[in-house]
């Protein structure tokens, strides 16, 4: 097996203990840096972190690479996407900014409705051809793991052909897709004055289909007003779980349902968005050890309040970061400057939102034990910065300090960078 030696790093960051899933309370304000750092790899995987000059004798067929100061983090991950549409929606972000709420756009049959109809038009080449541009944007910001889901089918045969093109990306590209099913996205259209056939469909044909099929990991629903209310995604989500799935919410996105404690109390593994969430849901999330997936990109784009980061964390639950990438409220794939609207504007520390990027994205995919951290054993996804401060990623903000991006030990993406690590720009 080949040995790779990156060393010279001003910064490994991410370096965490083998077995930590969650970093809470002060841990979670700890980068878990090593200055001057070493990287080995071999083959797949990290065998060993630690200070340049405690590097111990190596294979003399070692590869070693000298990184002059630049900073090494593991493989981002985005626990969050909505990566298969097709379509964008350029009217109704123009309708939105001249007043129009979502929410009434969604009504007059706009909104999901409108991806909906285009997804349904596409053939499955055409969905993965339309995704792959986007991961390859999301690779070239270091994200080397991404959860996608489905919910622009709402149809048995249009989200089995979303899943079939998330598997189709998953086996052609470098990353690593976590496969979601969401078909409670939305009461298409056909159903709307019956919208108990469609849970029907839902929870007796689409649900058991699908778990038959092996193509998703989790069922995720869209518990919020006039879309999906509490006892609705209640009784998908239960459904979910007794053909063994796992489970995720979107909860109190727009308006307080209740989807935290919902999703506290079925044990679903993330509850995302979050913005409305209640004083009680939080004490849920905290009590249950839900992941708190938060998407800021959504709430900058949607021009609202955005969720209450600090009371989630200072009060025990495990915080998460993702881009919520979609054509309707979250039209970005930039991971990074998603981690500056975490700073700057949900008031996290720069520690607290690499960790949220990081160690907690993987625990919201329930891939903790092999990724999210520089830690030997685990899976050799990581980043080469031209930055010699990790801080720098979130700081100097709207630009890509991406350099080389390695996923499963292989160099999978080099980006041109127009400075060099340790120089002022
Ligand atoms: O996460 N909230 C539901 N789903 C997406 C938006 C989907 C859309 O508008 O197309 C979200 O914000
Ligand atoms: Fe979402």
């Amino acid at each position: 097996m080949t040995t790779t030696v990156f060393r010279n790093a001003s910064q490994l960051v991410g370096v965490v203990a083998e077995g930590t899933s969650v970093k809470l309370g002060s841990a979670f304000r700890d980068p878990g840096v090593i200055h001057d750092g070493t990287l080995v790899v071999e083959g797949s995987h990290i065998v060993w972190v630690g200070r340049t000059r405690d590097l111990p004798a190596l294979p003399s067929q070692a590869k070693v690479f000298d990184l002059a100061g630049k900073v090494i983090l593991p493989g981002l991950i985005d626990g969050h996407t909505h990566l298969i549409f097709a379509g964008e929606r350029l009217d109704e972000w123009e309708q939105r900014l001249s007043g129009q709420s979502y929410q009434a756009i969604a009504e007059s049959g706009g909104g999901i409705m409108s991806t909906v109809r285009a997804v349904r038009q596409a053939s499955r080449s055409k969905l993965v051809e339309l995704a792959r541009p986007r991961l390859e944007r999301l690779l070239s910001f270091g994200v080397t793991t991404v959860e996608v889901k489905t919910g622009y089918g709402l149809s048995l045969k249009d989200e089995l052909r979303c899943l079939e093109a998330i598997a189709d990306l998953n086996a052609s590209g470098p990353w690593e897709l976590i496969p979601t099913f969401l078909g409670a996205h939305a009461v298409p259209t056909e159903f709307a004055n019956d919208r108990a056939v469609y849970l029907h469909l839902l929870c007796d044909e689409m649900l058991p289909e699908i778990a038959r099929c092996g193509l998703a990991r989790f069922v995720d629903v869209f518990c919020e007003t006039d879309v999906f209310d509490l006892q609705e995604s209640k009784r998908i989500l239960l459904r979910a779980r007794e053909l063994g799935f796992e489970l995720k919410v979107h909860a109190d996105e727009l308006t307080p349902l209740g989807g935290a404690e919902l999703a506290a109390s079925v044990g679903a593994v993330s509850a995302d968005h979050l913005l409305c969430v209640s004083d009680r849901g939080i004490e849920a999330l905290a009590h249950s050890g839900t992941v708190a997936t938060l998407l800021p990109g959504t709430a900058l784009f949607l021009g609202v309040e955005f969720a209450p980061a600090r009371r989630l964390i200072d009060s025990g639950v495990a915080v998460a970061l993702a881009t919520d990438c979609n054509p309707g409220t979250c039209p970005t794939e930039h991971l990074p400057l998603i981690g500056t609207l975490a700073c700057t504007r949900m008031g996290m520390l720069p520690a607290e939102t690499f960790n949220a990027l990081t160690l907690h994205a993987a625990h919201s995919v329930r891939r903790g034990q092999d990724l999210g951290s520089l830690t030997p054993g685990k899976q050799a996804d990581f980043v080469i910065c031209n930055i010699s401060d990790y801080r720098q990623l979130f700081y100097h903000f709207g630009i890509n300090h991406v350099w080389q991006v390695y996923k499963r030990g292989q160099l999978v993406r080099e980006n041109a960078t127009s400075h060099s690590a340790g120089k002022a720009w």
